[in-house]
């Protein structure tokens, strides 16, 4: 295939991508909508696999857990997560066209201002700056508007009822902490513990112009991890402890200074960089995954935020960073100390306690308040709804009852109002060993349709004028292909019979025997198969097939009965092409 005349990396992967089947553009038969794509064919299968790595290192090998929620949930998740009040972005409007633009992104594309600048700007300043570079709409040159805030969640209605709000979520983890009492008891009270959620999340982006770098609904990878906050020591550090990350650190970002400093996660944690070691650990994880994925490590950055550019629930948060042709370092997972934030947000809203309990040899007291529900007063005053309130107070933290009915003289949820008269409050001294408290949080959380893309574009390269696309061979959509050197003479039926033994081996393989085997190569190294088994004269004589190596186009010769345990180890890293067999003299 030839390569088209295009001006960046962006383009040339993008064109491959939807020609092959990785990714494109949504709804383009009616024009398109900007912030959606889709993954094809051969993009999904990719996708899927960059998730099963994040499964396997972050999930599988450290005994954690995956769940799946919905993605609407009713407004008071998302009033409890202080999304609603934080989930904010200025925008503007070109008082001519009526275009809508992200007011920080201009003034940082215009006016050349760094995030830095803009993130601590309120409405009134990013205005004074608007004005003082005299900014017009990028797109036909007329008056922007004063700056607003913009929710940028999606919002709905559940069911008929306006006023039933729902928001569709903009990040995974809200589903976990929601959940979180039901989690803890199902994994038999264990801490640390984490639970991770891959699905879609919807942000309503102003004006998103960066193909699958900035999207409308995408893929999060979001992993909650709870621990004590008593016992902030990882237990596993040793084994990433000699892990060297590139920090950029925000002291050093304050000075004007963006360069990174390359430290040992031992280091890392000596300095005290990071407030809890899980931090540091993470990270390390995250910049192996990443590595697997095709990116080296020069081309990757750890970014320490300044407080004002932390999302509202994040004590300390950083960045990693890949380096992308056309944008420059764009961030692929975020890493942020959540704290006790998110429960306590939720035991706070849902009146539920979201508390642990910690065993210990040390007797505390504590008075403990009790409900019980009066049946005949709730009856009386509620009806048909009284089975509700019922459930209600079955769930609810007894203390925020009694501290609404203290406040406010009642509680009300769901436009049900609850008094002391429909509840007897009794406080009871409890003597126990040990005490309770809200775990705290640290959040790996990555984009997935971002890893996917920078995996491409890495990978994307070329040679003696043919696209090669050098996916690391674990990630790579399809595996295998099975190739007939040509379409006669009983090869089609040999290689049909080895397609078949390596599709019940369980890879995913191409048969194709149309056309020139130059052709075929090409054709399979620009989607990424690492091998090509090709069926030759030979094959008839001694059941023996080259295998061709996609990246340097070398041949080895093997036996087919060899093939599923040397692939085995093959697609597992545990050799390389050269152990596949004897080498071919190149015909
Ligand atoms: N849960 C991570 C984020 O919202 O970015």
């Amino acid at each position: 295939m030839p390569i088209m005349n295009v001006a960046d990396k962006f383009e040339k992967v993008s064109e491959m991508a939807r020609r092959r089947g990785f990714f494109w553009p949504s709804y383009e038969i009616y024009g398109g909508v900007s912030g959606f794509i889709n993954w094809g064919p051969l993009g999904s299968i990719m996708k899927r696999k960059i998730e099963d790595k994040f499964r396997d290192i972050f999930l599988r090998r450290l005994n954690f857990y995956e769940i799946e929620s919905p993605i609407i949930a009713p407004e008071r998740v998302f009033k409890a997560s202080g999304h609603v009040d934080h989930f904010k972005e200025p925008m503007v409007e070109c008082t001519k066209c009526r275009r809508k633009f992200r007011a920080d992104h201009l003034l940082q594309e215009i006016a050349e201002l760094s995030s830095q600048e803009t993130d601590r700007m309120g409405l009134s300043e990013i205005w004074e700056e608007i004005e003082r570079h005299s900014i017009k709409c990028p797109d036909c040159g007329g008056e922007l508007s004063e700056p607003k805030y913009f929710l940028t969640m999606f919002q709905t209605t559940i069911g008929p009822y306006s006023e039933s709000i729902g928001y569709g979520r903009p990040e995974a983890a809200q589903g976990i902490f929601v959940e979180f009492k039901r989690l803890y008891e199902q994994v038999r009270e264990r801490l640390p513990i984490g639970f991770a959620q891959i699905g879609h999340a919807l942000r309503n982006e102003i004006s998103p112009r960066q193909g699958p770098i900035r999207l409308r609904e995408f893929t999060i990878i979001d992993l909650e991890f709870f621990f004590d906050p008593e016992k902030p020591q990882c237990p596993l550090l040793d084994e990433v402890a000699d892990e060297k990350l590139r920090l950029v650190l925000a002291e050093n970002r304050l000075k004007g200074d963006e360069t990174p400093i390359e430290l040992k996660v031992r280091d890392i944690v000596a300095k005290g960089y990071v407030m809890v070691e899980w931090h540091a650990y993470f990270m390390a994880l995250a910049k192996r995954f990443v590595a697997s994925l095709g990116i080296p490590d020069d081309r990757q950055r750890f970014i320490e935020k300044h407080p004002w550019e932390r999302a509202h629930y994040s004590a300390q948060g950083f960045d990693q960073e890949v380096y992308l042709d056309r944008w420059g370092w764009v961030e692929v997972a975020g890493f942020n100390y959540r704290t006790d934030y998110d429960l306590k947000g939720h035991m706070r809203e849902s009146g539920v306690d979201m508390r642990v309990f910690k065993p210990s040899d040390k007797e505390t007291v504590r008075v403990e308040v009790k409900i019980k529900p009066l049946i005949q007063n709730i009856g009386r005053a509620f009806g048909e709804r009284a089975a509700e309130v019922l459930g209600i107070l079955q769930n609810i933290n007894p203390q925020a009852l009694l501290t609404a009915f203290n406040e406010n003289g009642f509680y009300e949820v769901n436009g049900l109002k609850i008094t002391p008269e429909h509840v007897e409050v009794t406080k009871v001294e409890v003597r126990e060993k040990g005490k309770h408290f809200i775990p705290h949080v640290i959040e790996p959380s990555f984009g997935s349709d971002r890893l996917a893309y920078a995996a491409l574009e890495y990978a994307y390269s070329v040679k003696e004028d043919r696209v090669v696309l050098r996916l690391p061979r674990d990630i790579a959509p399809i595996q295998l292909a099975v190739l007939p050197l040509v379409n006669r003479d009983g090869l089609p039926e040999k290689a049909r019979a080895v397609y078949k033994l390596l599709i019940n081996e369980g890879y995913m393989v191409e048969y194709d025997e149309s056309g020139y085997i130059g052709r075929r190569y090409a054709r399979f190294d620009e989607i990424g198969v690492p091998l090509c088994i090709t069926i030759d004269y030979q094959t008839l004589k001694d059941e023996t097939v080259t295998i061709r190596d996609r990246d340097t186009w070398r041949q080895v010769r093997t036996e087919i009965n060899r093939l599923p345990y040397l692939l085995h180890d093959f697609f597992r890293y545990k050799i390389n092409f050269e152990d596949l067999g004897e080498p071919v003299e190149k015909q």
